[in-house]
């Protein structure tokens, strides 16, 4: 099965196409991993940021969109609210918004979308496509809490950027894509990056409610 591409190219459906969305809340290296992530497993990324991404990037890595467009296949200015990804008929698998700050969440929890990144999310809801939340504040308010049960009860996933310490990262790179790997695991895409557990450790036997030797 094909399908044509916005460009008119013969698309094989086997392909796979995910949408990334970076905003302006803190943790902009996890959308700059997940870039690199989606590159080294062949999966076709479609980026777009938020004016206030660009502030992270730059305080944070010392990045400019510039660079950050170089990881992408294809970029849209945040303002291009006719962009492909704006539609629905454009074929996508899903979207992440890494990080994802509490204004974002907001405008996709109401649908009031003002921008192509809050847009291209709404158009996975309606789509009954695959979103995931990578929502970054704390501590959380009423109405932060309200916004992300209104996601989820749309069909989001909102998966806070939360380190697995089980895994014991050695750096702080390890942590990120640990996080990134766990969130592609629910688009299916493997990755190397997920140190996956295997349960305890004979010599925690005790921790099982056994005896330890
Ligand atoms: C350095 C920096 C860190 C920020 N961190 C967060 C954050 O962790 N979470 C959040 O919701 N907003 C954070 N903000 C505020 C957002 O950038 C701000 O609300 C902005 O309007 C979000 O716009 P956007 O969602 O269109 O990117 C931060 C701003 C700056 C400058």
């Amino acid at each position: 099965m094909h399908d044509l591409t916005s460009s008119g190219r013969s698309r094989n459906r086997a392909s796979r196409r995910i949408v990334v969305g970076i905003s302006g809340a803190s943790g902009a290296i996890y959308g700059v991993r997940l870039l690199a992530m989606l590159r080294a497993a062949n999966v076709e990324s479609h980026l777009v940021a938020s004016r206030s991404a660009q502030i992270t990037l730059a305080d944070e890595l010392g990045m400019t969109l510039a660079d950050v467009k170089k990881l992408a296949d294809v970029h849209y200015p945040n303002a291009d609210i006719g962009a492909a990804i704006a539609s629905g008929s454009f074929r996508v698998d899903g979207m992440v918004v890494a990080p994802c700050s509490i204004k974002t969440l907001s405008e996709i929890a109401t649908g009031c979308t003002s921008s192509l990144l809050s847009r291209s999310a709404d158009v996975m809801l309606k789509e009954r496509r695959r979103l995931v939340l990578m929502v970054r504040e704390t501590p959380l308010h009423a109405g932060h809490i309200r916004s992300m049960g209104a996601v989820t009860e749309a069909g989001a996933i909102v998966y806070p950027p939360v380190p697995a310490f089980y895994a014991k990262p050695a750096s702080l790179e390890q942590m990120v894509d640990q996080t990134l790997g766990r969130v592609l695991d629910l688009f299916d895409i493997d990755t190397e990056a997920v140190r996956r557990w295997q349960g305890l450790a004979d010599s925690f036997a005790g921790a099982r409610g056994g005896e330890a030797d």
